[in-house]
């Protein structure tokens, strides 16, 4: 199979969808792969990086799509790239197609197969192409909560791990699923006292278990929450309702209580965000203020980390595209029953059930597009 890989386009986007060491194993496996001159920069990969893998670099994402069966990116195609995409080719990325009504009509127009990393899904029900950027972003989240809190940026001036004689910051996080894990591991490991909120006694008893102790659990009533906001020098918002608006767990009026130049970073404002006062930011300018309080809410947090966060990415998706080459997407997706949960576009067709809801578009069935 001859696997494309162009330079992604999307603004403030470095991350790249094939690393040099993937495209190696790919060569290896027997594949062509081209890559886009410059794909890599972004995270810190050179054309000779790709050269040396055993990839051909091409000038322009023309001639990669021009060529290539599959194509490997990060984010959904942009209406120019989804232009160049034609009938039989597969593409292989994020799309998030259920907000997003015309890039879904583009790609069931162009006739390609689009298998999205956003609904690919795992045995223990997770969705393993998404997992490793809400890990970068809760091991992101204290970071740059920590820089938030510097006096220069307009922060409490607290120091996340206090010093000998001076108590550490408080930090919250609200919900304690993949990016509150690893929030409260990075906080706590910087020397913050740590608790994590939720709403699932499971995941708190699981918590509690691996973490033994190294930062604390708490049930997120709302009077818990109050209670400890008042406490807190940083606050995480780190919840997902799969499917719906993140919930609104701080309000406006809360913000009074809070101390003077405390940081709420709202990990989950690519759902709309769980504090009432959030609004996205960009990397460019990430932090505003409300009410004397420090908010940070870039919505694609990973990007600040490209380098770590591409590797993350292929590391998850390797296996994945190694399959779809190996085996062509027809027989690796009736192998892989989660790998065939990730097929949303076929020949002409939606074929994910949730999109075709959210846009009221008829679906054709993922197992009956894999025989067609
Ligand atoms: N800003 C970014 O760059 C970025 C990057 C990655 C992920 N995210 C977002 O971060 C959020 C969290 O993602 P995740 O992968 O950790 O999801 P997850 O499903 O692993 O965890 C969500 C947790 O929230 C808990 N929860 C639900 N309602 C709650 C409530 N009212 N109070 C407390 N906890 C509650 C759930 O029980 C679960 O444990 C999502 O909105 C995701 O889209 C943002």
């Amino acid at each position: 199979m001859k696997i494309g890989c162009p330079t992604e386009i999307k603004p403030q986007e470095f991350r790249v969808g094939l690393m040099p060491t993937a495209a190696q194993e790919a060569v290896a496996n027997g594949h062509e792969v081209v890559v886009q001159s410059g794909a890599g920069a972004g995270s810190g990969f050179t054309d000779d990086d790709y050269r040396a893998a055993g990839a051909v670099i091409l000038d322009t994402a023309a001639e990669i799509f021009a060529t290539a069966d599959m194509i490997v990116k990060v984010k959904e195609p942009q209406a120019i790239e989804r232009k160049m995409l034609r009938e039989g080719q597969l593409l292989f990325t994020y799309l998030h197609l259920a907000p997003d009504p015309d890039q879904t009509h583009d790609l069931i127009a162009s006739g390609c197969t689009a298998i999205a990393y956003e609904t690919v899904t795992d045995a223990q029900g997770g969705l393993p192409l998404l997992a490793p950027m809400s890990e970068v972003a809760g091991r992101l989240a204290p970071q740059v909560g920590a820089w938030t809190l510097q006096k220069a940026n307009g922060g409490r001036g607290v120091l996340m791990g206090g010093v000998p004689g001076v108590g550490p910051a408080k930090v919250m996080v609200i919900g304690g699923g993949v990016v509150g894990t690893h929030a409260a591991r990075i906080a706590a490991g910087m020397g913050a006292d740590v608790t994590v909120l939720d709403r699932s006694l499971p995941r708190m008893r699981y918590l509690d278990d691996a973490f033994g102790g190294m930062f604390k659990t708490g049930y997120s009533s709302a009077g818990y929450t109050a209670e400890l906001l008042e406490q807190a020098d940083m606050v995480i918002g780190a919840v997902l309702i799969p499917g719906a608006a993140a919930p609104k767990l701080v309000s406006r009026a809360q913000l009074s209580s809070m101390k003077a130049g405390a940081a709420l970073v709202d990990v989950a404002i690519d759902q709309g965000g769980c504090f009432e006062t959030s609004k996205a930011t960009t990397h460019a300018d990430p932090i505003y203020e409300v009410d004397g309080v420090m908010h940070y809410c870039v919505a694609n947090m990973p990007g600040a980390v490209a380098r770590t966060s591409t590797i993350a990415l292929g590391n998850a998706t390797m296996p994945f595209m190694l399959a779809l080459a190996n085996k062509g997407w027809r027989k690796a997706c009736e192998d892989d029953p989660h790998l065939l949960n990730g097929l949303n576009v076929h020949a002409g067709k939606l074929t994910y059930y949730a999109v075709g809801e959210a846009l009221g578009l008829d679906v054709l069935s993922p197992s009956l597009a894999v025989k067609q």
